[in-house]
Protein backbone atom coordinates (compact mmCIF):
# COMPACT_ATOMS: atom_id res chain seq x y z
CA UNK A 1 0.00 0.00 0.00
CA UNK A 2 1.27 3.90 -0.67
CA UNK A 3 -0.25 6.86 0.39
CA UNK A 4 -1.44 8.45 3.57
CA UNK A 5 -2.99 4.62 4.60
CA UNK A 6 0.49 2.90 4.48
CA UNK A 7 2.05 5.54 7.11
CA UNK A 8 -0.63 4.94 9.48
CA UNK A 9 -2.25 8.32 9.27
CA UNK A 10 -6.15 8.57 8.23
CA UNK A 11 -7.31 9.71 4.26
CA UNK A 12 -8.94 12.60 4.98
CA UNK A 13 -12.16 12.33 2.30
CA UNK A 14 -15.06 14.35 1.65
CA UNK A 15 -18.11 15.17 -0.73
CA UNK A 16 -19.56 17.45 -2.69
CA UNK A 17 -23.01 16.27 -3.67
CA UNK A 18 -25.18 17.85 -6.31
CA UNK A 19 -27.38 17.20 -9.48
CA UNK A 20 -24.91 18.96 -11.70
CA UNK A 21 -27.08 19.66 -14.62
CA UNK A 22 -24.74 20.96 -15.74
CA UNK A 23 -21.40 21.98 -13.57
CA UNK A 24 -20.67 25.40 -13.21
CA UNK A 25 -17.59 27.34 -12.77
CA UNK A 26 -18.98 27.86 -9.37
CA UNK A 27 -19.45 24.03 -8.50
CA UNK A 28 -16.20 23.85 -10.18
CA UNK A 29 -14.69 26.40 -7.71
CA UNK A 30 -15.77 24.51 -4.31
CA UNK A 31 -14.66 21.59 -5.85
CA UNK A 32 -11.69 22.62 -6.66
CA UNK A 33 -11.08 24.28 -3.39
CA UNK A 34 -12.05 21.18 -1.53
CA UNK A 35 -9.84 19.38 -3.79
CA UNK A 36 -7.03 21.52 -1.72
CA UNK A 37 -8.73 20.62 2.21
CA UNK A 38 -8.75 16.98 1.82
CA UNK A 39 -7.16 14.31 0.14
CA UNK A 40 -9.32 12.68 -1.47
CA UNK A 41 -12.85 14.66 -3.00
CA UNK A 42 -15.57 12.70 -4.40
CA UNK A 43 -18.08 14.23 -6.29
CA UNK A 44 -21.36 12.40 -6.07
CA UNK A 45 -23.53 13.49 -8.55
CA UNK A 46 -27.11 12.44 -7.18
CA UNK A 47 -29.63 10.70 -9.23
CA UNK A 48 -33.63 12.05 -8.82
CA UNK A 49 -35.39 9.98 -10.95
CA UNK A 50 -38.37 12.90 -10.39
CA UNK A 51 -36.44 15.53 -11.50
CA UNK A 52 -36.36 15.54 -15.69
CA UNK A 53 -32.50 17.00 -16.09
CA UNK A 54 -31.28 18.44 -19.09
CA UNK A 55 -28.16 16.31 -19.60
CA UNK A 56 -27.70 12.67 -19.34
CA UNK A 57 -26.17 11.36 -15.94
CA UNK A 58 -23.55 9.42 -17.72
CA UNK A 59 -22.81 13.04 -19.94
CA UNK A 60 -22.92 14.80 -16.68
CA UNK A 61 -20.51 12.28 -15.25
CA UNK A 62 -18.18 12.74 -18.50
CA UNK A 63 -17.81 16.55 -18.11
CA UNK A 64 -17.26 16.35 -14.92
CA UNK A 65 -14.24 14.43 -15.25
CA UNK A 66 -13.15 16.18 -17.96
CA UNK A 67 -13.14 19.59 -15.99
CA UNK A 68 -11.58 18.04 -12.57
CA UNK A 69 -8.88 15.69 -13.67
CA UNK A 70 -6.20 18.46 -12.96
CA UNK A 71 -6.84 18.61 -9.57
CA UNK A 72 -5.90 14.96 -9.28
CA UNK A 73 -7.77 13.88 -6.13
CA UNK A 74 -11.00 14.08 -7.35
CA UNK A 75 -13.42 11.04 -7.98
CA UNK A 76 -16.75 11.17 -9.68
CA UNK A 77 -19.88 9.04 -9.13
CA UNK A 78 -23.12 8.67 -9.57
CA UNK A 79 -25.57 7.38 -6.26
CA UNK A 80 -29.24 6.90 -6.47
CA UNK A 81 -30.13 6.75 -2.73
CA UNK A 82 -29.28 9.23 0.91
CA UNK A 83 -26.45 11.26 0.56
CA UNK A 84 -25.08 9.60 3.94
CA UNK A 85 -25.33 6.21 2.42
CA UNK A 86 -23.20 7.48 -0.10
CA UNK A 87 -20.59 8.22 2.26
CA UNK A 88 -21.40 5.57 4.80
CA UNK A 89 -20.21 3.02 1.50
CA UNK A 90 -17.11 5.11 1.17
CA UNK A 91 -16.26 6.42 4.40
CA UNK A 92 -16.40 9.73 4.00
CA UNK A 93 -17.03 12.00 7.01
CA UNK A 94 -17.49 15.52 5.58
CA UNK A 95 -19.51 17.16 3.04
CA UNK A 96 -18.37 20.28 1.63
CA UNK A 97 -21.31 22.60 0.25
CA UNK A 98 -21.03 26.23 -1.20
CA UNK A 99 -23.33 28.72 0.47
CA UNK A 100 -24.14 31.64 -1.95
CA UNK A 101 -25.53 33.86 0.08
CA UNK A 102 -27.96 33.67 3.09
CA UNK A 103 -31.18 32.40 1.04
CA UNK A 104 -29.43 29.51 0.56
CA UNK A 105 -28.56 28.57 4.06
CA UNK A 106 -32.71 27.79 5.50
CA UNK A 107 -32.65 24.54 3.14
CA UNK A 108 -28.57 24.04 3.81
CA UNK A 109 -29.47 24.06 7.71
CA UNK A 110 -32.02 21.97 7.25
CA UNK A 111 -29.99 19.05 5.28
CA UNK A 112 -27.08 19.86 6.99
CA UNK A 113 -28.69 18.85 10.33
CA UNK A 114 -30.65 16.02 8.47
CA UNK A 115 -27.57 14.29 7.55
CA UNK A 116 -25.77 14.18 11.18
CA UNK A 117 -28.65 13.31 12.75
CA UNK A 118 -28.79 10.27 10.28
CA UNK A 119 -25.47 9.01 10.01
CA UNK A 120 -22.84 11.76 12.16
CA UNK A 121 -21.75 12.96 8.76
CA UNK A 122 -20.46 16.75 8.89
CA UNK A 123 -21.32 19.38 6.66
CA UNK A 124 -19.07 22.11 5.69
CA UNK A 125 -19.87 25.25 4.17
CA UNK A 126 -17.43 27.12 1.85
CA UNK A 127 -18.57 30.74 0.85
CA UNK A 128 -19.22 31.03 -3.03
CA UNK A 129 -17.10 32.83 -4.62
CA UNK A 130 -18.55 36.10 -4.72
CA UNK A 131 -17.89 36.09 -8.57
CA UNK A 132 -20.66 32.91 -8.86
CA UNK A 133 -22.51 34.50 -6.33
CA UNK A 134 -26.22 34.72 -8.77
CA UNK A 135 -24.87 31.77 -10.66
CA UNK A 136 -27.19 28.15 -10.30
CA UNK A 137 -27.54 25.15 -12.88
CA UNK A 138 -30.95 26.19 -13.86
CA UNK A 139 -30.37 29.63 -14.78
CA UNK A 140 -27.77 28.46 -16.85
CA UNK A 141 -29.87 26.61 -18.61
CA UNK A 142 -32.32 29.36 -18.98
CA UNK A 143 -30.14 31.55 -19.95
CA UNK A 144 -28.49 29.26 -22.99
CA UNK A 145 -31.92 27.81 -24.06
CA UNK A 146 -33.22 31.49 -25.12
CA UNK A 147 -29.57 31.87 -26.71
CA UNK A 148 -27.83 34.03 -23.84
CA UNK A 149 -24.37 33.90 -23.45
CA UNK A 150 -22.98 31.55 -20.96
CA UNK A 151 -19.56 31.12 -21.93
CA UNK A 152 -18.44 33.04 -18.82
CA UNK A 153 -20.44 30.67 -16.53
CA UNK A 154 -19.44 27.25 -17.26
CA UNK A 155 -16.27 25.36 -18.20
CA UNK A 156 -15.80 25.01 -22.36
CA UNK A 157 -16.61 21.40 -23.00
CA UNK A 158 -19.96 22.06 -20.62
CA UNK A 159 -20.83 25.06 -22.95
CA UNK A 160 -20.01 22.65 -25.67
CA UNK A 161 -22.26 20.38 -24.65
CA UNK A 162 -25.24 22.13 -23.58
CA UNK A 163 -25.02 23.53 -26.95
CA UNK A 164 -25.58 20.28 -28.51
CA UNK A 165 -27.99 19.53 -26.41
CA UNK A 166 -30.30 22.37 -26.86
CA UNK A 167 -29.93 22.51 -30.31
CA UNK A 168 -30.96 19.02 -30.40
CA UNK A 169 -34.37 19.93 -29.08
O1 LIG B 1 -27.55 20.49 -6.93
P1 LIG B 1 -28.74 20.29 -6.03
O2 LIG B 1 -29.90 19.69 -6.80
O3 LIG B 1 -29.11 21.54 -5.29
O4 LIG B 1 -28.27 19.22 -4.91
C1 LIG B 1 -29.15 18.76 -3.90
C2 LIG B 1 -28.64 17.41 -3.35
C3 LIG B 1 -28.55 16.41 -4.49
C4 LIG B 1 -27.28 17.60 -2.71
C5 LIG B 1 -29.65 16.91 -2.26
O5 LIG B 1 -30.94 16.91 -2.80
C6 LIG B 1 -29.30 15.51 -1.78
O6 LIG B 1 -28.43 15.36 -0.95
N1 LIG B 1 -30.01 14.50 -2.33
C7 LIG B 1 -29.75 13.10 -2.05
C8 LIG B 1 -30.90 12.46 -1.31
C9 LIG B 1 -30.80 12.77 0.17
O7 LIG B 1 -29.86 12.39 0.85
N2 LIG B 1 -31.83 13.49 0.69
C10 LIG B 1 -31.87 13.93 2.07
C11 LIG B 1 -31.13 15.26 2.24
S1 LIG B 1 -31.18 15.76 3.92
Amino acid sequence: MTGPESEGSVVRRAVCPGSFDPITNGHLDIISRASRLYDEVYVAVMINKSKKGLLEVDERLDLIRQVTAEYGNVRVEAFHGLLVDFCKQRDIPAIVKGLRAVSDFDYELQMAQMNIGLSGVETLFVPTNPTYSFLSSSLVKEVATWGGDVSHLVPPVVLEALNKRLRKD
